[in-house]
């Protein structure tokens, strides 16, 4: 999850950022963010939540399809604050 996150934030950085690179990361990490729930069986239902926040801000991020570097700096700002507003309560 990290690393293709960290993918998308390196393409920004170094301000390369292919629309199919961006639309292949962003795929994988769906994929991904769709796993987090069921991989903590009998977490609460908070945490739950978390999880399905972070699948629909991926899920915009992706129907965004950003396709230079501002807009993919924008598109994963909301995915990266999900992966720390679960990490501040649970992680
Ligand atoms: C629903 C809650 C939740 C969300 C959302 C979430 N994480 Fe996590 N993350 C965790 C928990 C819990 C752990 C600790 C797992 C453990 O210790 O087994 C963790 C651990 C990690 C780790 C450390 C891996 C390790 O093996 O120690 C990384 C890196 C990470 N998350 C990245 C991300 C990224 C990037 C995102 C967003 C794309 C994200 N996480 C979103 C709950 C979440």
């Amino acid at each position: 999850m990290a690393h293709h996150l960290g993918e998308l934030r390196t393409a920004v950085k170094a301000q390369r950022c292919d629309a199919t690179q961006s639309r292949q990361n962003l795929g994988t990490l769906l994929a991904v963010s769709t796993d987090v729930g069921p991989a903590f069986p009998g977490v609460e239902q908070p945490f739950l939540d978390a999880a399905e926040h972070l699948h629909t801000q991926v899920q915009n991020a992706l129907q965004a399809a950003p396709a230079d570097c501002a807009a993919l700096a924008t598109a994963i700002k909301p995915v990266s604050d999900s992966c720390h507003s679960c990490h501040e309560k649970y992680r």
